[in-house]
């Protein structure tokens, strides 16, 4: 193997960045050339394609977003895309792709096998949501924000004595909302693997305010449904209650350092993996260790949060 590529595909995720710099500097520490895929799947069928330096990936660790650009591909879904996809990188001779992103961009990558191109993937999404790993890249940072935002809006329902409905990321899964949650020391949190009901939501909110509580946090993940239809039941049953959508600033800032670390890992790793001729496989972190696992167990198997937070939560929120 003389010539990798590397992507970044579907939603953004802070310490993407991270990721590139370490398949880029390992890459090329190990005696191999690294391009850089611009836009994800479509700029690969595109041919947007330059190498990368060591240079190029400096200055980056530390920002958000992706250098590369992301983007989630139609075209990359039907084999006449992924022809031209796999003649952009025979004609650039690239022997090999790391591709960052969730179980879309593994999906996408698991397609090449049958044109012979090894593709390792790095779980890089917000939403943890992706089976076979403890962590995703950028996950750490988005509960941070999502938690630097509770830990304000608390100060407001605090001096006004309110319920505030919070609504956070995720898309199917309730991991931001159940991490951030419980460390934002919300009352209640909803989320889709756990879906609780209106009766409860209300009767917790009564007890509490019975027990003294003046004001409460709901965190909802997105997966759930209407956050707003949450904050209008409450209103109808007399809480002075207000909704914030916290939205795609989850998505952006500084990574910390657990996402700049676990993003370098996963870089390097992704490297090495290739140069031993493995293929089709996703890094993922289990018990700090950092392995590979195969696809499959990353595409097909559903991912599923750590319901004992969501226990925990309920007895220290009371
Ligand atoms: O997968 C990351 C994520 O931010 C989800 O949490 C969310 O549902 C989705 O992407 C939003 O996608 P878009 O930025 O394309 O609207």
């Amino acid at each position: 193997m003389k010539r990798i590529g590397v992507l970044t595909s579907g939603g953004d995720a802070p310490g993407m960045n991270a990721a590139i710099r370490a398949v880029v500097r390992s890459g090329i520490y190990h005696g191999l050339e690294v391009f850089g895929v611009y836009r994800g799947y479509s700029g690969l069928i595109q041919g947007e394609i330059k190498p990368l330096t060591l240079r190029f990936v400096g200055d980056i660790i530390h920002r958000g977003g992706t250098i590369l650009h992301s983007a989630r591909s139609e075209e990359f879904r039907t084999e006449v895309g992924r022809e031209k996809a796999v003649q952009q990188l025979k004609k650039y001779q690239i022997d090999g792709l790391v591709v960052i992103g969730g179980d879309g961009t593994f999906q996408g990558a698991s397609k090449l096998a049958k044109y012979n191109i090894p593709a390792i993937g790095v779980p890089g999404t917000i939403d943890n949501d992706i089976n076979g790993t403890d962590y995703t890249i950028g996950f750490d940072t988005a509960i941070n924000t999502v938690i630097d935002s509770v830990d304000k809006i608390r100060d407001s329902a605090s001096s006004h004595e309110r319920i505030f409905v919070v609504e956070v990321m995720g898309r199917d899964a309730g991991d931001i909302a159940l991490w951030a949650g419980l460390a934002g020391g919300a009352e209640s949190i909803i989320i889709p693997e756990n879906p609780m009901k209106m009766d409860e939501v209300i009767a917790r909110l009564q007890k509490s305010l019975e027990s003294g509580k003046k004001h409460s946090i709901i965190l909802v993940a997105e997966g759930v449904g209407s956050a707003v239809e949450i904050a209008k039941q409450l209103k109808q049953q007399g809480m002075d209650t207000r909704l914030t959508v916290l939205g795609h600033v989850q998505r952006g800032g500084s990574p910390t350092a657990f996402d700049r670390v676990l993003a370098s890992r996963m870089g390097a790793k992704a490297v090495e993996c290739l140069l031993k001729g493995e293929s089709h496989r996703m890094i993922a972190i289990r018990h700090n260790e950092v392995i590979s696992v195969d696809f499959a167990e990353a595409i097909k198997q559903k991912h599923q949060p750590i319901m004992s937070l969501f226990d925990l939560s309920k007895i220290l929120s009371i």
